[in-house]
């Protein structure tokens, strides 16, 4: 069989003024018939952002057009996602201040903010999917991951931490865990305890490519870990130079029982989302972080970028790349869009 260049390489050969590219692109009809991707509601998935509280509904100052929502209103808006075919929401709480502590325990509590909106979500919402990240920076007064020893993140420790908020959250009725930690041993750790616990169907979507980034800014204001962080978090998260590195942690999470992986951030690590996917062939997802969301709308607010078209592009690249889908606080925006387009 001819290679994939050489084909190219024939065909290129043939040249102008036989060969015009621009035949194909003439009219609508035949650019919508030799698209080879599709951008669809079924690619996305919305991470939303939650608030104790009633009616409450408190913008993000960094990223505009986005809540923190209180649980009645987080169901109402859930509703609307599942109504505009987006088939999975991801929750994030604003943990009150006073709740968090060195060892975040109130990542267990069976009753903290996400658990409660999780039953209230999933009992309103039954076909919805509902995502849930394991991580601690929402509950740790270090705004870490994971426990914090001095100038240390704990690994083993924090893991054991990680299964207990695992099994709350596969109790309160998440479909998803989504470890977001980087902890080595995370995902088998967390495998095992879902399958103990007689939750083999839970799935894990492994954050197996989390790099150390500055586009997480404007999420760790809108879930108040931000002040709290000491630090950086480049001992356990990836450092941006590496791609094969890349591989070797979803390797790893794949070995230990992780179901989908994804690449985060998004749009400045393409080249990952497609190794990932052709080295792999497994589900896989994409992250349009808080700091991409924040750059489009900032330049969109001062004219400078037309929103609708920047947006759409953004999310046709990660599927031509090779994404499954997508992560991205543009969900809502993105689906009303392909519906009436549609
Ligand atoms: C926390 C977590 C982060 C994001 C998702 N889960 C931030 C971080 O690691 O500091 C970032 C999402 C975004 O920026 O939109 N483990």
């Amino acid at each position: 069989m001819p290679s994939r260049n050489g084909n190219l390489s024939a065909r290129a050969a043939g040249g102008y003024p036989a060969t015009r590219m621009r035949r194909n692109r003439q009219h609508d009809w035949v650019r919508r018939l030799v698209a080879e991707t599709i951008l669809t509601a079924d690619d996305l998935i919305w991470p939303v952002f939650v608030v104790d509280g009633d009616n409450e509904r408190q913008s993000v100052e960094s990223m505009p057009g986005v809540n923190r929502f209180s649980i009645d209103l987080l169901v109402d808006a859930v509703g609307e996602a599942h109504e505009l075919g987006i088939p999975c929401v991801a929750l994030f709480p604003y943990t009150d201040p006073a709740l968090k502590t060195p060892d975040g325990r109130e990542a267990y509590n069976p009753e903290n903010l996400v658990c409660r909106a999780l039953r209230a979500v999933k009992s309103a919402h039954p076909d919805m999917g509902v995502l849930c990240d394991v991580a601690l920076d929402p509950f740790n007064s270090d705004g870490h991951d994971g426990l914090v020893d001095g100038e240390r993140i704990l690994n083993d420790e924090t893991i054991e931490i990680l299964c207990k908020q695992a099994l709350v959250q596969a109790d309160a009725g998440c479909d998803i865990q989504g470890p977001s930690d980087m902890m080595d041993g995370r995902v088998g750790a967390i495998r095992r305890t879902l399958d103990d616990a007689g939750y083999e169907d839970a799935i894990i979507m492994a954050y197996a490519a989390k790099y150390a980034s500055g586009f997480y800014g404007p999420f760790r204001d809108a879930v108040g870990s931000g002040g709290a962080l000491k630090g950086d978090k480049k001992t356990y998260q990836m450092d941006p130079a590496n791609s094969d590195e890349a591989l070797h942690e979803v390797a790893l999470d794949l070995s230990e029982g992780a179901d989908m992986v994804m690449v985060k951030p998004g749009m400045p690590y393409l080249d990952i989302v497609q190794r990932v996917k052709s080295t792999f062939a497994v589900p896989t997802f994409a992250y349009h972080v808080s700091g991409e969301y924040a750059m489009l709308k900032a330049a969109a607010d001062k004219g400078w970028l037309d929103y609708d078209k920047t947006m759409m592009e953004t999310l046709m690249g990660f599927k031509r790349a090779g994404a499954d889908g997508v992560l991205t606080y543009t969900a809502l925006d993105a689906a009303r869009l392909l519906k009436n387009q549609g």
